[in-house]
């Protein structure tokens, strides 16, 4: 396996995923890991992260001694990131101190003539990557030689193949440097010989046998299903890992699309194999929503609400079983970076509701199988699981679902209006081929704002309502999707002519930023 030694880089997971992308199994370690847990591996090679230290501080982190005498004895080949590349020649005696300037942003790097490295093996003479450091190499240690430099900085690349050894001050593993990849290729494949034979099976066949001993012989897990990619993935890695002793739950609060409880059962039991069950909760929702208009206080609501209904479940199956000790969570790699990057206080937008949140009363440990992961490797898994393309390429969903996309008071009447249009405009973007290509889509009602029309002879004064369908990849940012005149005008009359109470339709054409995707 390649070892990531992650010295607490944004980017220390986007190494590992670009190292799955070549086929190579690797595996992620803190830097300080012990020595104990390291050697019974066989490493091909070690990568060193970057960081948001500097090497020279007292207090900064380091790869212990034993773990240098074991790369040493074992001649496994070392490349360091950024902070790993300064790590590398703090330990071998160079210097790295802060640069004039701070460099972040694209940069160009030239190879040093004459220097034939490896690592850059079939890239040109110069080539464009992407920095995003404060301190910078001033010397470097002895037995190393620079291979490439920037205008601002004299080694931004360098290596010692006696000791196998390679330092990069660039950050290859970012999409914004353009041949990276390459660079990682050369040395993981190329240089250290990692085999190229990992599938995304194999990373489904060591989640199940880590959760196994994890949960022990007799543990109970619960976890909340919605029907979406992650957590059905999930759902259905942590049924083939214990079975019976897997209780998925799904909430119907009511504010669900057309048919979505029926359908994601079947999916789940039928297709997958997977034991869902629904907990009918719309009255109870719809009674607790009766008269709210606000936002804020919906999302609090039927979250609040859901973390209630949850908890019940939880003690039900502790008095039947004995205990339920640990609950399942679809947290991908961005929930995680976005959680650990907010250091200071930073603005509400919106409260996402998320079973995170559950009280510390349910003492239930977390299991967490797609951390790692990114949403499109979670869809690679999905289908390596076999799972079917349906539930793999959805749209996500919003856990309050249609209330916040019912502007104003949330009630049986308005969910079911806007439930009837959203699913004929979910409908024509299927037939019209245009779902995949779109991050989401949806219908939002607004049920304040009436407009007049005429239909048949008659005069109508009926509910607007929009249609938002957006192009993202991270639903940070999003563009309003391109959707052909042809396409929306079968929407829209379709729509109008179907659905009782809706007499016009609009197009949503905000971008993320200023807007958000939701309207609330
Ligand atoms: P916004 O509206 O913030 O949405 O641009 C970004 C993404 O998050 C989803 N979203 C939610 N998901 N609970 C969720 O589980 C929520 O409360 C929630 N609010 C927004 C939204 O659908 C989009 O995919």
């Amino acid at each position: 396996q390649v070892a990531i030694l992650d010295f607490g880089s944004q980017y220390s997971h986007l190494i590992a995923r670009r190292v799955r992308e070549m086929n190579v199994y690797c595996e992620l370690y803190s830097c300080l890991v012990p020595i104990e847990e390291l050697a019974p591996h066989n490493l091909t090679a070690i990568i060193l992260s970057g960081g948001p230290n500097s090497v020279y501080e007292e207090g900064a982190p380091h790869v212990s001694k034993e773990i240098w005498d074991m790369i040493a004895e074992r001649d496994i080949p070392v490349l360091g990131i950024c902070y790993g590349m300064q790590e590398l020649a703090h330990v071998f005696g160079g210097k790295v101190a802060p640069g004039q300037e701070r460099e972040y942003g694209k940069a160009m790097v030239k190879r040093i003539e004459g220097c034939q490295s490896r690592l850059f093996d079939g890239l040109p003479e110069e080539f464009q990557m992407w920095m995003s450091h404060g301190d910078k190499l001033h010397a470097v240690p002895e037995g190393f030689k620079k291979a490439a430099g920037t205008s601002n900085a004299d080694f931004v690349a360098i290596e010692n193949e006696d000791k196998k050894m390679w330092g990069l001050q660039f950050h290859p593993e970012v999409t914004h440097s353009p041949r990276g990849a390459d660079i990682l290729k050369n040395f993981v494949v190329n240089i250290a010989g990692a085999k190229q034979d990992w599938v995304m099976t194999d990373y489904a066949n060591e989640f199940i046998e880590s959760v196994r001993k994890q949960v022990g012989e007799h543990g109970h897990v619960i976890g909340a299903v919605s029907g979406g990619v992650d957590s059905t993935v999930a759902a259905v890695l942590m049924n083939k890992a214990i079975g019976h002793r897997f209780h998925a739950v799904m909430v119907d609060n009511g504010c669900l699309r057309k048919d979505e409880a029926k359908n994601v059962l079947k999916r789940l039991r039928e297709d997958c194999g997977v034991d869902l069950r629904c907990i009918d909760a719309a009255d109870r929702f719809m009674g607790l929503l009766e008269g709210v208009t606000d936002p804020e206080r919906k999302r609090k609501i039927i979250g609040g609400t859901f973390i209630d209904i949850f908890q019940e479940e939880a003690e039900k199956i502790e008095k039947e079983f004995g205990h339920c000790d640990w609950l399942l969570q679809g947290t991908l790699y961005p929930d995680v970076i976005e959680s650990i990057s907010y250091k200071g206080p930073s603005a509400t937008i919106k409260t996402h509701h998320n079973v995170g949140g559950l009280p510390a009363t349910m003492k239930l440990k977390l299991i967490e199988p797609l951390r790692e992961l990114f949403k499109d490797e979670v869809r690679a898994l999905g289908i390596a699981l076999g799972i079917d393309e349906v539930s793999v390429w959805r749209h996500p969903f919003p856990g309050p679902g249609l209330a916040i996309r019912i502007l104003g008071e949330v009630n049986k009447k308005h969910a079911e209006i806007l439930r009837h249009a959203d699913a004929i405009m979910i409908e024509e973007l299927y037939k019209s081929g245009h779902y995949r290509a779109i991050g989401q889509a949806f219908v939002v009602l607004m049920p304040t704002v009436k407009s007049v029309g005429v239909m048949g002879d008659g005069r109508t004064y009926e509910n607007v309502c929009a249609i938002r369908c957006v192009e993202t990849t991270d639903y940070m940012t999003a563009d309003f999707y391109h959707l052909p005149y042809e396409v929306m005008s079968n929407m829209s009359s379709r729509i109008i002519n179907e659905v009782r109470g809706i007499n016009r339709v609009c197009y949503d054409i905000s971008s993320k930023p200023p807007a958000t995707i939701e309207w609330e």
